[in-house]
């Protein structure tokens, strides 16, 4: 076991170009801002992977490349130690990050003004991408209750039965809320979408990173367990896990005869080729990464608890099961004021804006927890001095 992970791998990310600490700053009027936007980590890659990275980048010559013999190898042995499930190597598709895996099965796939689900809060670029590929969004409420969100199966079905929905996209686990849907919700999804000839569009970006014991279920593996493959295309891709989504490298995965086909047809039409360099990292995270990989989960776990700890009291969020992601409820602080803007001017936080991510949102902010002790106790404190708004 890695011990101290925290102190062995977090990184000072300024003046590395990078989104969350450089570009802010630059925009922002405050010398003490703390960054909790982007989802990306302040934690580097293991020596052991690290170390055939540089060999592969130091020779400075960088010509034409073909993918490393095993890399499928490699990527369908990660898939059966860390969802159990065997994948096949010709059920497998590139793209240049999780969107653009999106954007790929969208203009490929389906026909202009195709209607498809997405969930809401949810990750933003979903509904771009379903709207830049002109098709058609259908958001559909999470439930939520006791600050955790459900899926309303009663009105899913409802829209599944009078509208010609085409594939519902899920984010598994759920961007901004954390939460882990369990093997009964994804079969009951699964059933749904044979019942009424819909696609399951599974964003498993957050997939490893798990909190405590909590486990995350592939919706491929219950798919298979009920022979409804078929309906299920995963979008794939360790870039939030192993912090390399700057690289932008993904997978779509489908057993489905006509989406691949239609997958086929579009990549070699739009001249689409492996970047083979790109692939690097992901190769060498998965021959390299996994006690890395727990040992990141155990860090991500820790700040959550010491979070927790300290502010449960005080705040309201949805129990994380899964995201380095927090998503904060701040209207007892804020009052109509937006959250994203109330937390930067009263405490210099840098969040991402609930709204964002839906109706939802105004009162809520979403805050990136994959950073050092420091800065969690930093937060901590800015936050213990914020005053809820006074009630008659
Ligand atoms: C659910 C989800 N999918 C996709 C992405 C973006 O991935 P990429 O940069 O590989 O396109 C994010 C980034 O936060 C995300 O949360």
């Amino acid at each position: 076991m890695i011990e101290n992970f925290s102190k062995q791998y977090l990184t000072d990310r300024h003046n590395s170009d990078s989104v969350k600490w450089d570009l802010s700053s630059k925009t922002l009027p405050y010398d003490d801002l703390l960054p909790m936007g982007i989802a990306d980590m302040d934690f580097r890659l293991s020596d052991e992977v690290l170390k055939p990275l540089r060999t592969e980048f130091t020779s400075g010559a960088y010509g034409y490349r073909y993918l490393k013999e095993d890399y499928y190898d490699v990527l369908i042995d990660w898939y059966k130690r860390h969802r159990d499930v065997t994948i096949e190597k010709e059920d497998v598709f590139f793209a240049d990050g999780a969107i653009h895996a999106l954007y790929t099965l969208f203009y490929s796939y389906f026909k202009p003004g195709a209607k498809i689900i997405s969930f809401e809060p949810g990750y933003p670029r979903f509904k771009t991408a379903v709207e830049s590929c002109g098709l058609e969004l259908i958001s559909h409420d999470l439930r939520f209750q006791n600050y955790y969100f459900y899926i309303d199966f009663d009105k899913l079905e409802e829209d599944l039965s009078t509208q010609n929905i085409e594939a519902i996209i899920l984010c598994s686990p759920h961007n901004p809320t954390g939460r882990i849907w369990r093997k009964d919700e994804l079969a009951r999804l699964l059933k749904l979408c044979q019942m009424y000839q819909t696609y399951l569009i599974c964003d498993e970006v957050h997939m490893d990173v798990i909190i405590d014991e909590n486990k995350a279920v592939s919706a491929l593996k219950v798919a298979k367990e009920l022979d409804l493959e078929d309906i299920v295309v995963t979008i794939h891709s360790v870039g939030k896990t192993f912090n390399i989504s700057g690289i932008k490298h993904a997978h779509i995965i489908t057993t489905n005869p006509n989406i691949k086909k239609a997958l086929s047809e579009y990549q070699a039409s739009h001249y689409y080729t492996i970047k083979s360099y790109a692939a690097l990292p992901t190769y060498y995270v998965y021959k390299y990464g996994d006690e890395w990989l727990k040992a990141m989960r155990h860090a991500v776990s820790h700040n959550y608890h010491v979070i927790d700890a300290a502010l449960s009291d005080r705040f309201a969020y949805p129990p994380l099961e899964a995201t380095y992601l927090m998503f904060f409820n701040l209207k007892d602080y804020c009052g109509d004021e937006d959250a994203y803007e109330y937390l930067l001017r009263t405490a210099h936080i840098q969040g991402n804006p609930g709204i964002n991510y839906g109706r939802l949102g105004k009162s809520w902010v979403r805050l990136n927890i994959a950073t050092g002790e420091e800065n969690i106790y930093d937060f901590i404190s800015r936050m213990k001095n914020l005053s809820k708004i006074e009630t008659l």
